[in-house]
């Protein structure tokens, strides 16, 4: 029998009866399966829980709705498979011309429109943010390229030939710079074949007639130590097995990257992956503007990483002597050294000796390092080297062309 004071109900018991009742709304909710997948703004879902929400997102997804609006926010839920009628020219034109973009379908392309036109309506242009988060595999670099699309369409109608010329050229760079750093900054994990490993700031300018006029990329956080080291059948960034499948005859040779050759630092090459395709990134390099032989300046420089991963040291018998190179791997010492273009001895004193300056006068010692060292400054050297002269270098090549920027910032890992 529930206690009693005074003719009112206790705490607990008129908790127990809310919760009951809250249960009972939820049931009911659930109950009706068929509509569900109707609510295409959360925030209309009644009573909002874990369960309901995920229900409803669950039933969209089984009817092929992937996009469900939050409020002002959309969630997108990663079909996994291709859905061309999903992002047709044809939808991006229906979201464009649409009177109220809102009122159609949920969709990405929704909140690109209204973006785009919250730029349009002001007086004194007002800058507009689109944050893509999800984790791992979610569908953001995805997205992001919808997006790039998105506006390279919308915004490139211009009607001059003249401006028609120099919006086509921008449209291409933006939508090309996707492949370029995704070669060089993706990479397949465990939880997405291409996932990338670092972030972006992407900026579209638009000139005061609301038409592209450039574009910068910013990078950050680079996970330069996937260079050296990638986790059990994870990969390298793809660019490395672009070059290893993708180079002719001639390159091979220039390269030192002969067929069938093994890497330490190439885990799982024999994964053919859509993204090895090493011409779609030639292309793209092209289309930036990165000339031919600054493309195969990189590429020696990459193959230079891939050899030195290949070198090996063993313990001296002499500990006061620097560390011994594995028979294996001497010769490894004089490719990376050709590719890189750093004589041997330089090279192999930079790997193997600590050099300290102390005391007063400032004097210079030079120490042996272990082979645990030796392997740490293998490591670093190729991490500071892609990092700094590959992803930096070709970056920094594309912000030579007149209106498309790509500035890299810091890097980390
Ligand atoms: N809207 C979509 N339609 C079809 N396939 C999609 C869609 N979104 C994502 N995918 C698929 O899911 C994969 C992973 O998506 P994506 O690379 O965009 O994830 P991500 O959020 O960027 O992950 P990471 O954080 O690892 O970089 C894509 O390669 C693609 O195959
Ligand atoms: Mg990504």
């Amino acid at each position: 029998m529930p206690k009693q004071e005074n003719g009112q109900k206790g705490d607990s018991v008129i908790q127990n009866d809310l919760s009951e009742s809250f249960e009972e709304e939820v049931r009911a909710f659930l109950s009706d399966e068929e509509k569900l997948h109707l609510f295409d703004d959360l925030t209309k879902v009644n009573p909002v829980t874990t369960t309901t929400v995920l229900r409803c997102l669950q039933a969209r997804y089984r009817v092929n709705l992937f996009y469900t609006n939050a409020g002002c926010s959309l969630v997108a839920l990663n079909p996994f498979q291709p859905f061309s009628c999903l992002y047709s020219p044809e939808l991006m034109r229906e979201y464009h011309v649409a009177l109220r973009p809102q009122d159609l379908k949920p969709h990405i392309f929704a909140v690109a429109e209204q973006t785009y036109r919250n730029v349009q309506n002001q007086m004194d242009p007002v800058n507009q943010s689109i944050i893509v988060s999800g984790e791992s595999g979610a569908g953001k670099t995805w997205t992001s390229r919808c997006l790039m699309k998105f506006y390279a369409s919308v915004a490139a109608s211009v009607i001059s030939p003249k401006g028609n010329e120099t919006v086509e050229r921008i449209e291409r760079r933006v939508l090309d710079s996707n492949p370029v750093m995704e070669a060089f900054g993706n990479a397949c994990t465990l939880r997405n074949n291409n996932s990338s490993r670092f972030g972006k700031y992407i900026q579209l300018q638009l000139d005061r007639f609301h038409h592209l006029s450039s574009a910068s990329i910013q990078t950050f956080l680079l996970e330069k130590t996937r260079v050296a080291y990638q986790a059990p059948n994870e990969r390298n960034f793809h660019i490395f097995y672009q070059i290893t499948k993708g180079a002719t005859a001639e390159e091979r040779l220039e390269w030192n990257l002969p067929e069938g050759a093994e890497y330490r630092w190439l885990p799982n090459p024999e994964r053919n992956l859509d993204e090895d395709s090493f011409e779609v990134t030639r292309a793209a390099m092209c289309h930036l503007g990165i000339e031919r032989c600054t493309q195969s300046n990189v590429f020696k420089v990459l193959s230079g990483l891939l050899h030195l991963g290949n070198i090996q040291f063993s313990n001296p018998v002499d500990e006061s002597q620097p560390c011994d190179l594995e028979d294996k791997t001497k010769g490894f010492v004089k490719t990376t050294g050709d590719l890189l273009k750093i004589p041997v001895e330089e090279l192999l004193e930079s790997l193997r000796i600590r050099t300290i300056t102390a005391g007063k006068q400032q004097q210079v010692f030079k120490k042996p390092c272990s082979r645990a060292e030796c392997e740490t400054r293998r490591d670093c050297l190729a991490k500071v080297i892609y990092a700094r002269e590959s992803f930096r270098v070709l970056l920094s090549r594309a912000r030579d062309f007149c209106s498309f920027q790509v500035t890299p910032t810091g890097t980390a890992g």
